[in-house]
């Protein structure tokens, strides 16, 4: 496996990320995905070492796939549940990662609702020469990079499933539908799609779609467009990559009525033969069933790579901790 030229500590976003970089993370995900279809899905190369899952928000696949990669490496683990923790009487977040420093912590991997977080962590591990590695798993509105790094391997080893790379999505037409500005996942996507030379098609309502996404494409070797319909961003797309509503996020009225939103951007079945005849279908879960993404879709395996990007996410998750803990740069 290349780790020759891995030469970052944190992986908080993909907005500067290379494409060695990207292809790093493919290949070594393809080799862990071949681990993990062995009898013994395990390997000894993070013995000795702890991964912090620091979760200060819900989450179902991200915590358990990160848990798991962490497991498959033979690392330690510890998970940290914020309501039953020191949080609750008052402890700061550099704090509690102080705690878990202290204990000989090698990597953590920090979701929070606050854009930043992540990032403050890594600083304050730095200023402390502390070594640690700090990955995002998901910070606000901003970046969630692992989860566009395993949707990448996802599309890349369907196109080619011995050499996933970076240019096998030259000329592809990709489109992003759905809540883009409060999705953490869309920006990381846009991020990693444009960094190749694919077509990425944003679509979504004005209040849900504005027009500053559309800056993100700028001195990018992909090309970004920006629609307030979905039919032009379906047109011949090869993937279509919904996204969840994030109600939680939406603090004002953003939309008349879900299924208002799903008459106009839903992705259904009569929708997708406006695409490629093997259109391919992407969602990072949690799914609003019936809402952005039609439920008999959802489920079937002739569209929907829903599955298959679960299963990425455990290579994808090994290979960032490898790249980050093996080399302790
Ligand atoms: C996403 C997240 O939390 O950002 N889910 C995930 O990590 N798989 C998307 C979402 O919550 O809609």
């Amino acid at each position: 496996m290349a780790t020759t030229t891995w030469t970052r500590r944190h992986v908080l976003s993909l907005a500067d990320f290379s494409a060695d970089e990207y292809s790093i993370v493919l290949q070594t995900a393809s080799s862990f995905r071949e681990v993990l279809s062995r009898r013994l899905k395990k390997v000894p190369t993070l013995q000795g070492q702890l991964v912090a899952n620091l979760f200060f928000e819900p989450s179902t696949r991200t915590r358990s796939s990160f848990e798991l990669a962490a497991k498959r490496l033979s690392a330690d683990t510890l998970n940290f549940a914020p309501a039953t923790s020191s949080l609750t009487k008052g402890e700061t977040i550099l704090d509690t990662a102080k705690t878990y420093l202290a204990m000989g912590t090698d990597m953590m991997v920090i979701r929070h609702q606050q854009a930043g977080v992540p990032q403050a962590i890594a600083m304050e591990m730095d200023r402390l020469e502390a070594r640690v590695g700090i990955l995002n798993a998901g910070d606000g509105q901003h970046e969630h990079p692992s989860q566009a790094l395993l949707d990448l391997f996802t599309i890349c080893s369907l196109l080619d499933p011995d050499r996933p790379a970076l240019d096998l999505l030259n000329g592809k037409k990709i489109a992003i539908v759905g809540d883009i500005l409060h999705s953490r996942v869309a920006r990381s996507n846009i991020w990693s799609l444009t960094a190749s030379g694919a077509e990425v098609h944003l679509a979504g309502p004005p209040t849900l779609c504005p027009t500053l996404f559309a800056q993100m494409g700028a001195g990018r070797p992909g090309k970004l467009s920006l629609h307030w319909t979905v039919e032009p961003a379906l047109d011949d797309a090869d993937f279509v990559m919904t996204l969840r509503l994030q109600k939680e996020r939406m603090d004002q009225n953003l939309l008349p009525s879900l299924r208002e939103y799903h008459q106009l951007f839903g992705i259904t079945r009569a929708r997708l033969k406006l695409c490629k005849p093997n259109v391919k279908v992407l969602h990072p879960g949690p799914v609003n069933r019936g809402v952005e993404i039609a439920s008999d879709l959802m489920d079937d395996p002739e569209f929907s790579l829903i599955s298959q990007q679960v299963t990425s996410g455990v290579a994808v998750r090994m290979a960032l901790l490898y790249l980050m803990g093996g080399g302790k740069v």
